[in-house]
């Protein structure tokens, strides 16, 4: 789809997503998809996903807004691999492992903010923002000693639509712009480049795969959300794919755009729904409100995971009115903690039980069938044949 703009794909979308509300048709899967529980359960399997999914494809980790200034800095720890990513004097965005040449401190603690140099604070090497080695400390002891080989370890790393995404393995060779598969140029007009960072706020979850399965998921919505969400709210939904990437959208809230002309569409109307970012993200709300974007990494072992809640602005929450923010975020954090995380772990423990061999995805869920064909196309292939991969897609 690269070859038409992002606006172009976006205005398509719509159309068909009117005509499908119109008709009542919606635009299904061939067929069920059938995932054998084990795949949720094996730690074997949970390793394969960490190390070639996790660890092999540029994973969204930050907003331009966190490292809009120079010298800004984020600290972050992804799969066990600590990151640090930085604003460098060139105003370039930088992404290293997080890990001092001298024996292996972490050099920045987690979390946001400006520095000029960074010092390690177990025996004071001390870095710039491009991550050479500006001086060690008592350098006598160390002999003759060229500091340019001494350098944090590099990651690839790129910045898109307000997002900047990094790579955990320092020799990947995959090609963001083949990975995003022209996403980019749709993500563009949700309006990141200029959001604010108002809010984070961190839970904890299932197995990342439990936990993501609700987030391309809408026939949940008026059944565990029925309480928070209504029981009104739209539970049917079409796909749309670029590479691994999906946005889930309603033909029903297109409705009432049937009778507004085209040319009086705004940047909400055409944006609608949620959008997924593989293999860990979700979006949802509009440009003009802001989004919370959820970023969720498997956890310590294959039951659990964690998510950080973001929630941007278009502007600053003005002072005073902080309060909205924080109840939107209190709210948030209790339907996805409280009723989808809650259903997953116990969706965890009974996919334990071996009871069934498989969980089922109807044709009305092809969000979650994508997903999980792509996760198992991607823990199918070697290093070598990766790009080919990400360059051919899985057949639809
Ligand atoms: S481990 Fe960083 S200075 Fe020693
Ligand atoms: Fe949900």
């Amino acid at each position: 789809m690269t070859a038409v703009s992002g606006r172009e794909q976006l205005m398509e979308i719509t159309r068909r997503e009117i005509e499908n509300a119109m008709s009542g048709n919606l635009d299904l899967a061939p067929s069920v998809l059938e995932v054998p529980t084990e795949r949720y359960i094996d730690p074997e399997q949970w390793e394969l996903e960490v190390e070639r999914i996790f660890k092999r494809l540029p994973l969204a980790l930050a907003f331009t807004d966190e490292l809009r200034e120079i010298g800004s800095y984020k600290s972050i720890e992804v799969a066990g691999v600590p990151v640090l990513i930085t604003r460098t004097m060139e105003n370039e965005v930088k992404a290293f492992v997080n890990m001092c040449s001298h024996r292996g401190a972490i050099v920045v603690d987690e979390g946001c903010g400006e520095a000029r140099d960074f010092s390690c604070p177990y025996h004071a090497w001390l870095y710039d923002l491009e991550g050479n080695l500006q001086s060690v400390f008592d350098d006598s002891n160390f002999g003759e000693f060229d500091k340019t080989e001494f350098g944090l370890t590099p990651l690839p790393v790129a910045e898109r639509a307000g997002l900047i995404w990094v790579t955990l393995n320092p020799k990947s060779n995959v090609d963001i712009d083949t990975f995003l598969s022209g996403y980019a140029d749709v993500l563009e007009h949700l309006g990141f480049k200029d959001h604010v960072v108002a809010g984070k706020q961190p839970l904890d979850g299932p197995n990342w795969k439990v936990a993501y399965d609700g987030y391309r998921d809408f026939y949940h919505v008026p059944i565990l959300h029925r309480n928070s969400f209504g029981p009104d709210g739209p539970y049917q939904a079409d796909y749309y794919a670029w590479g691994p990437h999906v946005r889930v959208v309603s033909p029903k809230g297109h409705e009432r755009l049937s009778d507004i002309p085209e040319d009086q569409w705004n940047v909400d109307d055409i944006t609608g729904g949620v959008w997924t970012i593989f293999p860990n993200i979700s979006i949802a709300g509009t440009p003009s409100t802001g989004y919370m974007v959820s970023m969720m990494f498997p956890g310590k072992s294959v039951t659990e995971s964690y998510t950080i809640q973001n929630f941007t602005r278009p502007e600053p929450v003005p002072e005073g009115e902080e309060k909205e923010l924080e109840d939107h975020m209190k709210f948030m954090g209790y339907v996805v903690g409280e009723e989808d995380y809650y259903t997953g772990k116990r969706v965890q423990r009974s996919l334990a039980t071996g009871a069934k061999k498989v969980s089922m995805f109807g044709r009305n869920e092809n969000g979650g069938q994508l997903f999980h064909r792509w996760v198992q196309a991607l823990v199918d292939t070697p290093d070598e044949k990766l790009n080919e991969l990400l360059e051919k897609g899985i057949d639809n």
